[in-house]
């Protein structure tokens, strides 16, 4: 049976809802060959927005061609130049004897051994030495521009997950050697982005690093509730089932308009119902799923100090002097100089994140396990 709502996955054509401002700007970078930098925490739909504004320019335009590249498992520069120069081949190749081409016209210094898989040519491998490349790596890195104006085309290279480049060693002297390829590139935009978002602040929007001012940043916001409400109607009424506005008002209400969780939520929803939701079943749904993750939350509570435990109770009960002499008695947070350190250390955990200066907790459901489950037995 196919469910009418998708998490966890990549979500195009009737799961992707609204965003039509950041398609719009999108789309316009990459048809301008404006670099973009792209911000929100995961699950916010960065990769699904990226490769939606994609598709629909590189259908619309055929000279604007799109590489990706995920550095969720690129661990040093060696490993990056290998994805970045396999990948742009594999992007503008549609034959195997176009790589090779490339290749031979554009690399001088590396001479690569091909190696194709026998089932289908975009699988391959260079077989360099990447670690020897990493030394000079200017053709490497030269390679989109260079295919780009041989082609005619415009090329923009998508980089998720691209605060990674921090744990590399020697990040900043990479960075820098990165920023002055790239910025030389006429053909050749890049749109970066990740989900570390104090990682990414600190790649893009300080004075002293290499990619500051480097493009145009979007911090992309949840989606809000009309438009869940409308998208979670559609869904349930198109698979014959039928849900009231104010129900699915509520589920988007319950996930705090979390992309991933509303869709989670809305499907746990859909499949306890028979043909009309009824109101009861949301908040069973709820609780299902808050259960279903218990586990989880169990770990990542225990994976904390005490302080930072009795923190994020503070938080969650609303205090908002969290500096102040008597919250940090009455929640027992040790000294006032601590404070800044437990919000650091939470903030690096993903748990928590500060908007306008106030600390939110991140999950949804994870805030409604620790209010429901945990807190209530501690306090
Ligand atoms: N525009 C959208 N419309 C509906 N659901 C969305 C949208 N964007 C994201 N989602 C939901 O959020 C989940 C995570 O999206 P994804 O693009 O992988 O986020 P990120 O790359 O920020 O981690 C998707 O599987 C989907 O359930
Ligand atoms: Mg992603």
């Amino acid at each position: 049976m196919e469910t009418p709502f998708v998490y966890g996955k990549l979500v195009s054509g009737h799961d992707f809802t609204n965003r039509t401002e950041e398609l719009k700007r999108l789309s316009q970078n990459f048809l301008s060959g404006i670099n973009t930098i792209l911000i929100s925490p995961r699950r916010w739909g960065k990769s699904s927005l990226v490769t939606k504004a994609a598709s629909e320019v590189g259908k619309q335009e055929k000279n604007v061609r799109f590489v990706f590249l995920d550095m969720f498992n690129i661990r040093n520069e060696g490993e990056f130049y290998r994805e970045y120069s396999e990948q742009t081949l594999k992007a503008t190749s549609t034959k195997y004897q176009d790589i090779i081409n490339y290749t031979k016209k554009f690399f001088r210094q590396w001479i690569p051994r091909i190696s194709f898989s026998p089932d289908h040519f975009q699988e391959f491998s260079l077989g360099l030495d990447w670690q020897e490349v990493k030394k000079q790596p200017d053709e490497i890195l030269e390679l989109p521009q260079r295919i780009a104006e041989m082609k005619g085309w415009k090329i923009n290279i998508c980089i998720d997950e691209f605060q990674n480049i921090s744990f590399f060693d020697d990040s900043l002297a990479f960075q820098k050697r990165l920023r002055s390829h790239w910025q030389q590139h006429k053909n050749v935009a890049y749109c970066l982005y990740g989900s570390k978002r104090h990682m990414m602040i600190d790649v893009f929007s300080k004075q002293s690093m290499p990619f500051y001012l480097f493009g145009d940043l979007v911090l992309i916001e949840k989606i809000l509730p009309e438009h869940w409400v409308q998208f979670i109607v559609e869904r349930f009424t198109s698979t014959g089932k039928s849900i009231n506005e104010a129900q699915a008002g509520r589920i988007a209400f319950l996930a705090e308009n979390h992309p991933f969780y509303v869709q989670q939520l809305a499907q746990s929803c859909w499949l306890r119902c028979d043909k009309i939701l009824t109101d009861d079943l949301i908040d069973i749904a709820m609780e299902t799923l808050i259960l279903q993750l218990s586990l989880l939350f169990q770990q990542q509570i225990e994976s904390l100090s005490s302080t930072q435990i009795n923190y994020l109770g503070a938080v969650l009960n609303g205090e908002t002097r969290l500096n102040s002499k008597e919250i940090i008695q009455k929640y027992q947070l040790g000294t006032s100089a601590n404070i800044a350190r437990i919000q650091q250390a939470l903030i690096n955990k993903e748990i928590i994140d500060l908007i306008s200066g106030k600390p939110e907790i991140q999950d949804p459901l994870f805030k409604a396990w620790m209010k429901k489950h945990y807190f209530k037995a501690h306090y």
